[in-house]
């Protein structure tokens, strides 16, 4: 006894069981918005087990009036029978539909929640998870939910009433019968802590083995030039059959497990059957019980054992309930991003529509989680009608200062700020810090190839919905890509596949440019936006831009130093700093490239 405590202790200690008591507030946090759900679905419960009841009832009247201990209408009594067992099957269905139609909208309203906290998660504490990972916790685990979060409690009280009520029916009628069909009970306590061990394992394990497998596929797929490139097909399918070899023998283990187990439990069920109808036998040989009365007890054991098991049943599932939302707490708990200055930003925006808006970093230092230091004492600033172009050796930090103006990460020392047209008065009124709002100001068009599957009006009406065609097409001609589009037959309703397909990169990078600047943000980041374009063309593009009236502020990063002289101010990103480069330098980089 004393070992149990200290072994209760430790565990509490240990942290396991406050954390388990967590994820359980946790879930009932989502599980209180749908509690008339769940008073629908218990009664439901407890009108499907009163019929039950009833009919096993009514079936003992029947044995009773037919073995003449009871004198009635047999034919009304056999009719009650089958309506109640009519009415049994009917509530049974019901209770089905109405259960699948609440699960189904509370997985969908979870699904939702969950993923609208996943966007707003810090970008940089998102990084740290694979995306298959991601999605294996925004599906499987909140699917676990979803399911368990109505049945669980519903379950609870409708097995116990079941229990309680099958006991009490029994006991009147004689106690006796209440202790054969009690036997069951150790044996099923015991086997439910087993298996209950084993099913957190399992679920544990299972999920890591989901996530995994998903994170595979996923890679594979989008991949898939790559792996045909290296003739790589033969290695991913058997790494493939490796994963689902796997996965597989942890499924059978799991399997093994409960085949014996419910072996043993069905074992043990047919133990107590068999014993309860001996005794039956017994008791109506010695005329103490009627026909009608062993037959109902024969129905109610089997009540008692199956709601016996299914109350154990309910251990092992709130462990796989807390484990699913340990694994989702883990994801919404990360530092969120703050948005609450959304309406300042728009008010700022549109203050300063017709002068445009500058942009001052100042003294910024920054270092990524994983240790790696790329900023020590950067400034740079960048005004309206300006463009700005950031150049430097790969690795040095051009895409981590495009960040840090997108505040998708923070500078750990410096001021990062936002300020109406040209002039910086210097003073804190009338500046507006970078934060995650200030990225409405922003348009963005990354490294890599950002297009979504869709046509290109689609692709470029999920930046400004009510743009018009002709809208539309101005933007596509300033980013040198009406030139191509014009051309096709379906112009800019042409299908666009997956991540830019079907078109070439120099093109999807046209497109990208063309939707940033349809955004019409006063302020525009390009990421070697330009970088597959041929010299003209990308000379022609940065022309366009800066010969647009409208009043942006534009900085762009660069490997080649040709498009330099259309910049007004060039940036060498470098151990840490940025420093202004003079013509000579800029001639210089010309001259060595
Ligand atoms: N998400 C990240 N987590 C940790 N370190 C990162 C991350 N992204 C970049 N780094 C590191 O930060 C440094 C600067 O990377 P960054 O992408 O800003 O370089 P870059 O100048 O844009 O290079 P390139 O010209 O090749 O695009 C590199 O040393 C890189 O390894
Ligand atoms: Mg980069």
């Amino acid at each position: 006894m004393r070992d149990k405590i200290q072994f209760y202790i430790n565990r509490i200690k240990s942290g396991r069981l406050k954390e388990m008591w967590r994820q359980t507030l946790w879930i009932y946090s989502y599980a209180r918005r749908y509690w008339g759900a769940m008073v629908f679905y218990t009664l439901l419960g407890f009108v499907g087990t009163g019929v039950g009841l009833l009919s096993s009832w009514v079936s003992k009247s029947l044995v009773d009036i037919i073995t003449g201990h009871q004198s009635g209408a047999v034919v009304g009594t056999f009719a009650v029978m089958i309506g109640l067992n009519i009415g049994t099957m009917i509530v049974n269905q019901i209770s089905e539909y109405v259960s699948a139609s609440i699960s189904m909208k509370v997985d969908a309203e979870i699904k939702a929640d969950i993923f609208e906290k996943i966007m707003v998660t810090d970008w940089e504490a998102l990084t740290g998870y694979h995306t298959g990972d991601l999605l294996t916790r925004w599906s499987s685990d909140c699917s676990n939910i979803s399911s368990g979060v109505l049945s669980f409690i519903p379950n609870l009280l409708i097995y116990l009433f079941r229990f309680i009520s099958a006991f009490a029916m029994v006991v009147c009628q004689d106690w006796t019968f209440a202790l054969f069909a009690m036997m069951g009970m150790p044996v099923t306590v015991l086997l439910s802590r087993t298996l209950m061990r084993r099913m957190v394992n399992n679920n544990q394990r299972s999920a890591a083995m989901g996530a995994k497998l998903s994170g595979f596929n996923q890679e594979t797929f989008s991949n898939i030039q790559t792996i045909k490139a290296f003739s790589l097909i033969r290695l991913y399918v058997e790494r493939l059959k490796q994963l689902q070899k796997e996965y597989i023998e942890m499924r059978l283990d799991f399997r093994k497990m409960s085949i014996w187990t419910s072996l043993l439990l069905s074992t043990v069920g047919l133990a107590v059957s068999y014993s309860s109808y001996g005794w039956g036998i017994y008791r109506v040989w010695s005329g103490v019980i009627t026909y009608g009365t062993m037959t109902m007890f024969l129905t109610l054991s089997g009540t008692l054992t199956g709601s016996l098991s299914s109350l154990a049943s309910l251990v092992p599932m709130a462990i796989g309930l807390t484990t699913s939302a340990g694994r989702l707490m883990d994801i919404v708990e990360m530092p969120r991003e703050d948005y609450s200055r959304d309406d300042e930003v728009d008010q700022f925006r549109a203050k300063w529509r017709q002068e445009g808006i500058s942009l001052q970093m100042s003294h910024l230092s920054f270092s990524y989680r994983t240790g790696t230091r790329v900023f020590t004492d950067a400034s740079l600033e960048a005004h309206p009608h300006e463009i700005i172009a950031l150049v430097g050796p790969s690795g040095e930090g051009k895409t981590t200062m495009l960040r840090l103006i997108l505040s998708l990460i923070q500078p750990k020392t410096g001021e990062a700020y936002l300020y109406g047209g040209w002039e910086n008065s210097g003073e804190e009124e009338g500046r507006l810090v970078m934060c995650p709002s200030t990225r409405k100001l922003f348009s963005y068009v990354p490294q890599g190839n950002t297009m979504f599957s869709g046509t290109i009006a689609e692709n470029m009406r999920n930046v400004k919905p009510d743009a018009t065609d002709e809208e539309i097409i101005d933007c596509l001609k300033l980013s040198c890509a009406w030139e191509f589009v014009e051309k096709l037959p379906e112009g800019i309703h042409t299908m666009i596949q997956e991540r830019g397909g079907g078109f070439s990169e120099g093109q999807a990078q046209r497109l990208s440019i063309a939707r940033a600047l349809l955004r019409k943000s006063p302020l525009l980041l390009l990421d070697e936006a330009t970088s597959a374009l041929d010299v003209q063309t990308e000379r022609k593009v940065l022309k366009n831009i800066m010969q647009d009236d409208y009043p942006r502020t534009c900085i762009v990063t660069t490997h080649r130093p040709t498009v330099l002289s259309a910049c007004n101010r060039v940036y060498s990103i470098r151990q840490g700093r940025c420093v202004v480069l003079n013509e000579e330098e800029i001639d210089e980089l010309v001259r060595a490239f």
